[in-house]
């Protein structure tokens, strides 16, 4: 769809209401909200947990991942489940179609993001909890695992900078090439600082036991 026929159908729709917001604009509204809050949280929680290891702050780690587990429920249950309800009702009340690349792009990233964050960071984080919990912010195991989670967390960001990206620029056809392009840098620089941080995960070798 290209950006007149939408900005129509934007105007469209507006006009409806006369002058009031439309139905169509509340959702949309309603769904970048939902988008700010995942990916907000997802993002500034991410970040935190990376400034805290390098600067060896495991303690502000350990009161950070309460504080997430906090906020998970409304920022990473309702964020989700609002964007995909609004999502839907969207290509539903809207021009588009479930076929249209950018939406498919949309459904299967969501999909990915949610398995992703089910098999790897939903336990992962049970697990790294209760290991805090036993042995506390200091202990090497609790620090490699917190690292392997944190690192898990770049592939899922990237596959929701993938959906942002084609949400805003909608791509169809063969206007599509520069998208592909940038999914592609995204996930390949993804892959790269994620195995980086895998590699970084791993417990170092004492010095004296490397000299021995
Ligand atoms: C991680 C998942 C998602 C994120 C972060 C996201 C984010 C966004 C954002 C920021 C917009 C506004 C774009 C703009 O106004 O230019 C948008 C629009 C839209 N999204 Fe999503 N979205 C996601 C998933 C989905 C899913 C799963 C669907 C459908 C099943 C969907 C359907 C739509 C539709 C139809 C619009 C068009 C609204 C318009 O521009 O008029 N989204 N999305």
């Amino acid at each position: 769809m290209s950006e007149f026929s939408r900005g129509l159908h934007r105007i469209r729709t507006r006009a409806c209401y006369q002058g009031w917001i439309s139905r169509y604009e509340l959702l949309v509204f309603l769904h970048v909200f939902g988008s700010i809050v995942w990916i907000g949280v997802g993002m500034t929680g991410h970040a935190l947990l990376v400034w805290s290891d390098r600067r060896d702050q495991h303690e502000f780690a350990a009161t950070l991942s309460m504080a997430i587990k906090w906020i998970e429920l409304p920022a990473l249950v309702f964020g989700p489940l609002l964007l995909v309800v609004t999502g839907v009702a969207l290509v539903l009340d809207g021009p588009w179609g479930f076929g249209d690349t950018w939406v498919l792009v949309g459904l299967g990233g969501y999909a990915a993001a949610l398995v992703f964050g089910g098999v790897f960071q939903a336990p992962g984080t049970k697990r790294v909890n209760a290991l805090l919990a036993e042995r506390g912010p200091d202990d090497p195991e609790v620090i490699a695992l917190g690292r392997r989670l944190n690192a898990l967390m770049w592939p899922e960001l990237a596959i929701l900078l993938v959906v942002l990206l084609a949400m805003t620029t909608k791509p169809t056809g063969s206007g599509s090439v520069g998208f592909w392009s940038l999914v592609f840098a995204i996930l390949a620089s993804a892959g790269v600082v994620t195995a980086r941080a895998l590699r970084e995960a791993e417990p170092r070798p004492l010095l004296a036991s490397r000299s021995s």
